[in-house]
């Protein structure tokens, strides 16, 4: 077992979550993106999430992070977790289920958790602003 894997097992994550983490689970980008928002939370992370949708359901979806262990892997798990969902599905989704997805994180990175779900709920946001729009 590598170090980095060690510590961050120790610190309270879970294998799932290592995993999700050290082999970058769903980091990318869609260039055809039918969604897409940037978002930085308080603790100065940032996220970037992007879905293509198809009858009101997520076809596909990808983000990026410039962000720590519990940015990656809560991000890994929720982009996982929202293919196959309908917008409100997915918008409905909560720091709670994510962690539970994960089977665990750090007490501390609780919160990063969060800026997977908010930037999630802005890209859906804005998708429904612009259909609107017309
Ligand atoms: Fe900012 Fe983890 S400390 S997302």
């Amino acid at each position: 077992m590598s170090e980095i894997r060690d510590l961050l097992k120790a610190s309270g994550y879970s294998e799932k979550a290592i995993g999700y983490y050290l082999n970058k689970v769903n980091v990318g980008e869609l260039s055809d993106a039918d969604a897409h928002a940037i978002y930085t939370g308080p603790c100065g992370d940032t996220m970037e999430v992007f879905l293509r949708i198809g009858d009101s359901v997520i076809k596909e979806a990808k983000f990026q992070a410039i962000g720590c262990a519990g940015a990656f892997s809560s991000g890994s798990a929720l982009i996982e977790m929202i293919r196959g969902k309908t917008l409100e599905e997915a918008e409905g989704m909560g720091e709670e289920e994510i962690i539970e997805y994960l089977g665990g994180i750090p007490p501390a990175k609780v919160h990063c958790t969060c800026l997977s779900k908010r930037t999630l709920q802005r890209a859906i946001k804005q998708y429904k602003k612009k259909l609107q729009s017309g």
